[in-house]
């Protein structure tokens, strides 16, 4: 399975959310590419608030990083995101990486190729936070449209990685892997219900109170005001 990962932090093998994808990519890559991303590095700039990506996406002043990250995440079957928790939110760099993303929201030009990508979001905190940190993460993901989402959280103490026990590192790796069988079965499955909830409820603000705005041109263009579906392929 194509994957592609974006790294919370620069972080490696002291880190726990690295640690866990690496745990996944060798459970589900089998040999097919991996495409491996670090934050802030290789998306070391914060949105200037232009608002041009909503007509034209490769004109976005940081399109120089976001163009590879697009790609990879375009070639994908699986995008895993990791997240740590910063003050019970996902860090700001990861923030940032999603903001440039904006234009691809079902608000605006929302991008076919999603809707039948699977995602993993893995976070882990000292003590709390995870579940509000991967939903800062997913709410991006179920608005692109990625097709499931899975979440993988974790409580790993003051310590990190290296004060986890044996114990611990077995229990998550047994996980790691019911949650890998999970995802293998769902390869090239149809959207989640949320996702299709929210395509018929921006279709229908698109065509009613945005019809002048540049994106409902791209909607129309799609076909998808004429009832095909970015879901389905035919
Ligand atoms: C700036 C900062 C803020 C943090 N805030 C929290 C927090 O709110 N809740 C928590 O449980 N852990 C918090 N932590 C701890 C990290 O979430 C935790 O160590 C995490 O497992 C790090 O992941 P990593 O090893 O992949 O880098 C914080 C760490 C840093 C550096």
């Amino acid at each position: 399975m194509k994957i592609t990962v974006i790294y919370g932090t620069n972080r490696t093998e002291k880190s726990s959310t690295y640690n866990i994808a690496r745990q996944f990519i060798a459970e589900l890559a089998d040999g097919d590419i991996v495409t491996e991303f670090h934050l802030p590095k290789d998306m070391p700039v914060f949105c200037t608030g232009c608002l041009t990506c909503l007509s034209d996406s490769t004109k976005c002043p940081h399109y120089k990083y976001i163009q590879p990250i697009e790609e990879a995440m375009q070639n994908a079957d699986l995008l895993i995101f990791t997240t740590p928790v910063y003050l019970l939110h996902a860090p700001g760099q990861v923030k940032a990486l999603l903001d440039h993303f904006g234009f691809q929201w079902m608000a605006h030009n929302p991008r076919g190729v999603y809707f039948h990508k699977q995602a993993l979001v893995i976070s882990t905190g000292a003590r709390i936070g995870m579940r509000r940190t991967v939903r800062d993460v997913k709410n991006s993901l179920d608005w692109w449209g990625v097709g499931r989402v899975y979440r993988f959280r974790k409580t790993v103490g003051m310590a990190g990685w290296r004060g986890l026990s044996d114990k611990r590192k077995a229990a998550f790796a047994q996980e790691i892997k019911t949650t890998s069988q999970k995802i293998r079965r769902q390869t090239g499955a149809k959207p989640r219900l949320k996702v299709k909830l929210i395509f018929y409820l921006m279709r229908f603000a698109q065509k009613k109170f945005w019809s002048d705005e540049p994106q409902a041109a791209y909607w129309r263009e799609n076909g998808w005001f004429d009832g095909k579906k970015p879901w389905r392929t035919s």
